[in-house]
């Protein structure tokens, strides 16, 4: 696909507002998300029908509990917010995709930034009991060698949250340990180049890594051969990142239904989910519905789902909240 948008238009994306994130017991997902990672203010809270998924999730109508959550400690480097979503319907939230390894197709994780990894980490695996999945490493990664420092815990349904500080970027502003918000999203995609094409097009230029190779750490992940992983990871003027990744040889689907356990989609930030929609849509991309208007008491919460060049569950989003 062709450049989506013009300059101006770029004007209109607000890079990742969120990622979403599906939850067995929204009541235990809510105090976990809060207690654990600082996202104690909910935006929304919001129980009832969700418009516009029947091309998503193959059912006439979905009802879920939905919770829109900000951090409490909003940085430049860690602007984005989490969705917290518990189907409704008569299966629930449907489980995480097995084997998922990590960058295979599919949304494989939310990244949090920090202040002081190694300190936010200790705190999340000795005081709060989280599964660590890493331990902090430091890294300085390619291609402009920037520092950054990362580890990883499990959320409660078992998917990957990672803890990072871009040392390398911005020293964190002075004070205790904290984690801020959501620094970017991972999703595997089956071609990078397709890949950097739609999403650059969307606004997210600022290349910050790009790597082919084996990171270790990651190997005890796989549940087969480790696979080579290309990733980039692009930072957008505004709102959060970010980071497709596109195994080699071979990368699987682990897109899931929609909905399921761990993180599964995420969102775009627009001003105006109208205009932002009819320039897609001129620029021939494909949407699973009309634009939606959800009242969830405070506000209105306007969405659009559209089709990525993977299939991932992917929307635009107008906060009026
Ligand atoms: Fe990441």
């Amino acid at each position: 696909m062709s450049v989506l948008v013009d300059e101006r238009a770029r004007e209109l994306f607000r890079g990742v507002d969120h990622v979403g994130v599906g939850v067995v017991d929204m009541d235990a997902a809510l105090e976990w998300f809060s207690a654990s990672l600082g996202f104690s203010r909910v935006l929304f809270d919001y129980t009832g029908e969700l418009p516009g998924l029947e091309e998503l999730t193959q059912r006439r109508r979905t009802r879920a509990r939905v919770a829109m959550l900000a951090s409490r400690f909003v940085t430049s480097l860690g602007p984005g917010r989490i969705k917290l979503v518990q189907v409704l319907e008569e299966d629930g939230t449907p489980p995480i995709p097995g084997d998922a390894g990590w960058g295979e197709l599919g949304i494989c994780e939310v990244c949090v930034h920090a202040r002081d990894v190694a300190a936010v980490h200790r705190q999340l695996v000795e005081a709060r009991g989280c599964t660590e999945l890493m331990a902090p490493v430091s890294a300085q990664v390619t291609p402009f060698g920037v520092d950054v420092d990362l580890s990883y815990v499990a959320d409660p349904g078992g998917g990957k949250v990672e803890v990072l500080e871009w040392t390398g970027l911005r020293r964190a502003l002075p004070g205790e340990p904290r984690l801020e918000g959501v620094n970017h999203v991972a999703f595997g995609v089956a071609d990078m180049t397709a890949t950097r094409e739609f999403y650059g097009s969307l606004g997210f230029v600022h290349l910050v890594l790009e790597s082919d190779g084996y990171f270790e750490p990651m190997r005890p992940w796989y549940p087969r051969e480790m696979p080579r992983q290309h990733m980039i990871l692009a930072l957008p003027g505004q709102g959060a990142g970010i980071e497709p990744v596109r195994l080699h040889p071979e990368t699987l689907d682990r897109r899931g239904q929609w909905g399921h356990c761990g993180p599964m989609e995420f969102a775009i930030g627009v001003s105006n989910l109208d205009r932002a929609y009819a320039r897609l849509r001129e620029a021939g991309v494909q949407f699973h519905d009309e634009p939606q208007l959800v009242d969830v008491g405070v506000g209105e919460w306007r969405y659009v789902y559209f089709e990525d060049p993977d299939g991932l569950y992917v929307s635009l989003v107008e906060a009026r909240y």
